[in-house]
């Protein structure tokens, strides 16, 4: 009898409406499933995996933002990983790195979301715009000095040299209504007022476009330790008076709004995304809301955190059968926005997720500095997935944190700079940014080490804006290579090739001194009678496309 994990997860690969039922119904519909495929043998462990993908149907998009970053003002994500002054050696344009930018537009980052986090609902604006900058603390992130010079200019510039958009998280915390309403008077008025003077003055004459507002962030934890109830009051407030007067968003392109979610699955989240929803849905006309957030990190024991670097089997299934949890505080949370939103108006938005490991030894705690292994390109290919899965209700996701914090896609130290296998796991996700996601149906089987057990393969498939077939192959298997035989219902195929990313060990990371220990390589598939036919590595990621 396959595992039950491996048939629910084709079941959510097969199931473009399953998250438009509750919960109950949803349950049932997995037992029925289980007990169809029931006499469908899993491949055994030397079978080859047979997935079929019919290309006559598609969707939801695959939006590109499910591919968004997060850059906080904590330890040195912003300070040196982007800014480092217009009089650093390093060489820059205006502060930010240009080894950096030209590594962030490889993979396309949609948006930024800046400038917290925790940090967010400490952060005055003011302090960080014209020539004289406020030098302050950041009591959340090691005390340490925050001296400014990374503000609103400077993060504009920096996403418009990457080319992504601004995904701005107000202080609802300790600031004001007011204070947000003029930050974002300063950046979007077009209209001769003292604020829009002052942005000229400043050195951008023309509105800046913010296209994601967040109402505070975690508002139930570092963000204030509200009650469901208050925060409504303030999201109301907020919502109404931090207005967008953009001219070229007054129609299309409005500036979304994202109130705060849940942050687990612990009631007190389930109770607060009713409180939220609810308010939604009785809405006056006064106010509105375009999305709500989701924060979820893959972490074992938060007092007692698994290494990112030096481990072995037993902490990589580990890690991988927790991230797994993604999907299933996504459905719930998803049948809980259902009961007041059947329409998906609302997005799920994950704008923290990642893994949270132990700080490096030597490290400043404060500064969440963990190294980036093929587990976590691993587990980052799963919760990607999982995201495109749920593409009609998850629209948009930011992994935690861009630039040497957390699960980052690079690191730096002073000069150099590193690529994590993270980041190749973005870069050849590129393809899947606003493609049309295309049902896979799979029985691979499960992979166990000790007592836990893990579907063996995850897969998604996708038609870019041109047409072409991607897929996308997952094996969580650490030990033994799996042979893929893909069948294509609706497409001729004639070649097939793309890339592969693994590594020697379930801990092999890149560092400043080895950078090429897990970087893609090339792979192609051998395509006869229209079926493709591959050899996956253990613990790898494949992305191959499909020409006909
Ligand atoms: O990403 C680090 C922190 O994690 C963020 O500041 C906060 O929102 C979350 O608790």
């Amino acid at each position: 009898m396959a595992d039950k994990s491996e048939l629910i997860y084709c079941y959510c690969a097969l199931s473009t409406t399953a998250s438009k039922r509750s919960l109950v119904t949803r349950a049932l519909l997995v037992t029925l499933v289980l007990t169809v495929l029931a006499p469908i043998a899993p491949a055994s462990q030397t079978d080859k995996v047979k997935i079929s993908v019919d290309v006559s149907r598609t969707g939801p998009k695959i939006d590109r933002n499910l591919f968004g970053q997060f850059a906080e003002h904590l330890g040195h994500g912003v300070y040196e990983g982007i800014w480092v002054g217009p009089n650093s050696k390093i060489p820059n344009t205006r502060g930010i790195r240009n080894d950096v930018v030209a590594a962030l537009k490889a993979i396309r980052v949609p948006n930024v979301r800046w400038p917290g986090g925790c940090f967010a609902d400490e952060y005055h604006w003011r302090k960080g715009i014209g020539p004289e900058r406020v030098v302050t603390l950041n009591p959340n992130w090691g005390g340490v000095i925050e001296p400014n010079t990374f503000g609103t200019h400077e993060f504009m510039d920096f996403i418009d040299q990457i080319g992504a958009e601004a995904f701005l998280s107000i202080n609802v915390g300790s600031g004001s209504p007011q204070e947000a309403a003029e930050w974002l008077e300063y950046l979007t008025t077009l209209q001769p007022t003292t604020l829009s003077k002052e942005r000229a003055a400043n050195g951008h004459p023309a509105p800046y476009k913010i296209a994601y507002l967040g109402i505070g962030n975690e508002s139930w934890d570092c963000g204030g330790n509200m009650t469901p109830d208050y925060y409504v009051s303030q999201l109301k407030i907020y919502s109404r008076f931090v207005r967008n007067f953009n001219p070229a968003q007054s129609s299309n392109n409005q500036m979304l709004k994202i109130a705060v979610g849940p942050g687990g699955n612990e009631p007190r989240f389930i109770e607060w995304t009713d409180a939220v929803m609810k308010a939604w849905k009785n809405r006056q006309w006064s106010w509105d809301l375009q999305g709500l957030s989701l924060h979820n990190y893959t972490v074992i024991h938060w007092d007692k955190k698994f290494a990112s670097v030096g481990f072995g089997e037993s902490e990589y299934s580990r890690i991988l059968k927790a991230t797994l949890e993604m999907e299933n505080l996504i459905s719930s949370y998803s049948a809980i926005m259902d009961k007041y939103d059947l329409e998906k108006r609302i997005a799920l938005v994950v704008d923290e997720w990642g893994a949270w490991y132990a700080p490096l030894p030597g490290s400043n705690p404060g500064f969440l500095v963990q190294q980036n292994s093929v587990r976590d390109a691993i587990l980052a290919s799963l919760n990607l997935n999982i995201f495109a899965r749920h593409g009609d209700r998850v629209r948009i996701a930011n992994i935690a944190q861009m630039i040497n914090v957390l699960q980052s896609m690079i690191m730096t130290d002073k000069e150099k700079m590193v690529l994590t296998p993270t980041y190749y796991v973005y870069k050849m996700y590129v393809p899947f940014q606003d493609a049309m996601f295309v049902p896979v149906a799979f029985n691979a089987g499960t992979y166990t080490h000790g007592d836990i057990t893990l579907p063996r393969v995850d897969a998604i498939a996708a038609k870019d804006t041109k047409g072409k077939l991607w897929l996308e192959i997952t094996n969580l298997d650490p030990n033994k290579p799996i042979e893929i035989e893909v069948s294509l219902a609706g497409l001729n195929a004639k070649s097939a090739a793309g890339e592969t990313l693994t590594a020697p060990r379930v801990d092999s990371v890149n560092t400043f001194e080895t950078p090429t220990t897990v970087v893609p390589k090339r792979i192609s598939a051998k395509v006869e009678g229209g079926t493709v036919s591959l050899k996956l590595e253990p613990k790898s990621i494949t992305v191959i496309s499909v020409e006909q």
